[in-house]
């Protein structure tokens, strides 16, 4: 496989159309082969041996595809069984976490108060906990589940405003803004909501996610094997899905131009 195959991304369904936008961005001559799996999503609130058969079968379809990398653009996944595909796949496998060390990192030092919102699976899977042991002594995290976002974004109510701002209070009014140093958007459906969720929070907050850390990590490693595509030619982004409703190839492409405005 040359440096012109293409590179596997995948999610539970939508969500990983943000992450495929911050890499198209920064690696714009890669050929981009995204897979959605709407019709099993969501993953968060599913048991984990669901998760991670899915994620086997995905991952087995990109082998067949010759992919050079596989990027598990989902938090959840992720947590399931990114290390069962490193072990599966003779490519690399780049996997997401919630952005909590950046959170912490941003105070320079000092306490910080961060919610983490993610997947319910997320929350309660192993690595989450890793994650947290190493910053739960100094910093103050609450994690807060999210699942209603994508269910929102999955069934195509990101524009009706009164739903989104209904479901972002039921999740966060229940913290003091005001006495926070960030939110983590810790599942890449969550990154859709970035500007309203920025509505609701005083200036000084900051929203953090994965997104152009991921990219940035998957062109490190292609740099380090010697495999970016080097190509003049603009890059295409194919979109696959589990769904086979006629709208949801153009609903695709339409999230992810307005990841790219
Ligand atoms: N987008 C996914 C994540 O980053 C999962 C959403 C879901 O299917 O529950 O965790």
């Amino acid at each position: 496989m040359g440096s012109g195959a293409p590179i596997g991304i995948f999610d539970s369904g939508l969500g990983g159309l943000s992450v495929t936008a911050s890499i198209h961005a920064l690696l714009p001559s890669e050929e981009l082969s995204y897979f959605g799996d709407s019709a099993n999503a969501p993953y968060g609130t599913k048991p984990p041996e669901m998760v991670a058969q899915r994620c086997m079968d995905i991952g087995d379809a990109f082998m067949d595809q010759g992919v050079k990398a596989m990027v598990i653009a989902c938090n959840t996944a992720t947590s399931v069984c990114v290390e069962e595909m490193r072990r599966r796949y003779p490519v690399p496998i780049i996997g997401m976490e919630p952005a909590l060390k950046p959170a912490c990192q941003r105070g320079g030092g000092l306490p910080q108060r961060v919610i983490v919102t993610a997947t319910p699976l997320t929350l309660k899977e192993d690595r989450f906990s890793r994650l947290m042991d190493r910053f739960k002594a100094t910093h103050t995290i609450f994690a807060q589940p999210c699942p209603d976002l994508v269910r929102i974004v999955e069934s195509g109510h990101l524009d009706d405003h009164d739903l989104v701002d209904a479901t972002l209070h039921k999740y966060l009014d229940r913290y003091d803004l005001d006495t926070m140093d960030s939110i983590v958007l810790g599942c890449t459906h969550f990154v859709f909501f970035k500007e309203r969720i920025a509505s609701l929070c005083p200036p000084g907050l900051a929203l953090m996610d994965g997104n152009e850390g991921t990219a940035r990590h998957l062109r490190d490693l292609l740099s380090e094997a010697g495999r970016l595509n080097e190509s003049e030619a603009p890059g295409r982004v194919h979109i696959a899905n589990s769904d086979s409703s006629p709208r949801i190839i153009e609903y695709s492409r339409h999230l992810l131009e307005t990841c790219k405005s």
